[in-house]
C-alpha cells in the first residue's frame, strides 16, 4: 500500500492502520484482508519518560499506574526519552545510571518488559531521521512561542540550544515513529500534544496521510489526587524534600515525613468541614489504607474524636507498606546489569520492527525512491 493511496480510508480506521508489526510484504495483500487484520489489532499507545530524578508517589500514581493498566489493554511504546535529557542535561557521566534506575523503577511499579516495548530513546536511531524531515515542517516562530521553551529560557539562559527549541519535533517524532493514537502524558504536555497534530497534519497533507493524529490520554475522573505532606500543592519534585514521599526513601525516612505532616488540635464541632492540609492526609490515606481504616478517621473526625498523631502512625505504616517493597524491587533490579541489558536489547528490537514499518511508509511518501 502506497501511502498517498490510503487517503479514502475514514479517518477512524486510519487511526487503528497500525501495522506496526506487519511486514512490508504484507502491502500487497487485498485491502478488506488488511482492514480486517487492522481491526483486530490492539491500539497503540506510546509515552516518553524523562530519566532524571527519582520516582515519587505523585509519579505513581499519576503517571506510572496508568501505564500499567494501559499495557492490557493496548500495544505500548514506553521510552526513556534520553536524548530529550541532553537538552537540559549536556553532561553524561550520570545518563547510564539515570536510565538504568528509571528502567528499574518502571518495572518495579509492575510494567512488564514481556508485554510492553519498553526502550530508551537513543536505541531507536530511526526517530532521529524523523526527526530530521519533521523540523522541516516545524516553523521557529510557533516554536519559539512554546511554554515549555519559554520556560527553559528563563531557567538556563546560557544554553539556549536548538535542542530546546525542537523538542516539541523531537517528541513528535517520538510518538509518530509508532503512528500513536494515545500518549498518557500530564496536563503539562498538551501543547507538546497539540504541536505533534499540527506536525501530522503539515506532513499528511504534504506527503500523503501516513500518521493518525495522537490525542493525550488522561483517565479523567479516575486521576488521583496526590498532595504534599506539608499542605501546599501536589507532591512533586520541585516541592520541599520532606513533602514528597520517593519511592526510594527507607522505612524510617517515610515515617518522619508523614509525622511532620501539618496537623492542628482537632476539630471543635461535630461534621466540621476538613482543612485542606487534614483532607489532604485522608487523600494520601485513601491511596494507601483499606477502606474500613479511612472510614474509622473520618468517623472519629466528624465526632472530633479523632488522634492525629494516631491517624498519622497509621498513614506512616500503611505508606511503609506500600513503598518498601518497590524500593526493594528497583534494588534487586537494578543490582542485575544483564537483566536491564536484556529489556533494553528487546525493548529496541519491538520499537524498531514498528519504526522500520512506518519508516519505509514515510521515505515513499516523500519519494526517497530512487531507485
Ligand atoms: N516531554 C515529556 C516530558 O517532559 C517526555 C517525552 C519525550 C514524551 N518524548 C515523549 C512524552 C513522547 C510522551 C510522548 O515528560
Amino acid at each position: 500500500m502506497v501511502a498517498g493511496k490510503s487517503n479514502g480510508v475514514p479517518k477512524g480506521q486510519r487511526a487503528g492502520e497500525s501495522q506496526s508489526s506487519m511486514p512490508a510484504d504484507h502491502c500487497q495483500l487485498p485491502i478488506h484482508y488488511l482492514r480486517r487484520l487492522m481491526e483486530k489489532k490492539k491500539q497503540i499507545v506510546m509515552s516518553g519518560i524523562r530519566p532524571t530524578g527519582f520516582l515519587h508517589l505523585g509519579n505513581y500514581f499519576g503517571a506510572v499506574r496508568n501505564y500499567v493498566r494501559m499495557q492490557e489493554e493496548y500495544e505500548c511504546y514506553f521510552m526513556v526519552a534520553d536524548l530529550h535529557s541532553l537538552t537540559t542535561h549536556p553532561d553524561t557521566t550520570e545518563l547510564k545510571t539515570n536510565v538504568h534506575r528509571v528502567l528499574a523503577e518502571n518495572i518495579a511499579c509492575g510494567l512488564n518488559p514481556d508485554k510492553v516495548a519498553l526502550y530508551c530513546q537513543s536505541h531507536l536511531h530511526e526517530t532521529c531521521e524523523l526527526y530530521l524531515y519533521l523540523n522541516m515542517l516545524a516553523y521557529k516562530g510557533e516554536l519559539e512561542k512554546t511554554t515549555t521553551f519559554k520556560d527553559k529560557v528563563r531557567q538556563q539562559p546560557d544554553n539556549v540550544n536548538a535542542g530546546l527549541l525542537t523538542y516539541p519535533v523531537l517528541q513528535t517524532a517520538d510518538i509518530i515513529i509508532h503512528r500513536a493514537l494515545y500518549v498518557p502524558v500530564g496536563k503539562d504536555q498538551e501543547q507538546h500534544l497539540e504541536m505533534a497534530r499540527n506536525f501530522v497534519n503539515r506532513f499528511n497533507h504534504r506527503y500523503g496521510q501516513i500518521f493518525p493524529e495522537p490525542a493525550a490520554y488522561n483517565f479523567g475522573e479516575k486521576l488521583v489526587k496526590v498532595p504534599s505532606l506539608d499542605g501546599s500543592g501536589k507532591m512533586s519534585k520541585s516541592e520541599n524534600q520532606f513533602a514528597t514521599l520517593y519511592l526510594n526513601d527507607d522505612d524510617e525516612l517515610i515515617r518522619k515525613k508523614v509525622m511532620r505532616a501539618r496537623t492542628d488540635s482537632g476539630p471543635t464541632a461535630t461534621n466540621s468541614a476538613k482543612p485542606d492540609y487534614i483532607e489532604n492526609l485522608f487523600s494520601l490515606m485513601n491511596l494507601v489504607s483499606n477502606e474500613g481504616i479511612v472510614k474509622k478517621f473520618d468517623e472519629d473526625f466528624n465526632n472530633c474524636t479523632i488522634r492525629y498523631g494516631d491517624m498519622k502512625k497509621q498513614l506512616a505504616e500503611d505508606m511503609v507498606r506500600f513503598i518498601s517493597p518497590i524500593r526493594e524491587k528497583v534494588k534487586s533490579i537494578l543490582s542485575n546489569e544483564k537483566y536491564l541489558k536484556e529489556v533494553m536489547e528487546k525493548g529496541a528490537e519491538k520499537a524498531r520492527i514498528s519504526a522500520d514499518a512506518t519508516m519505509k511508509l514515510v521515505r515513499e511518501a516523500m519519494r526517497f525512491n530512487y531507485f
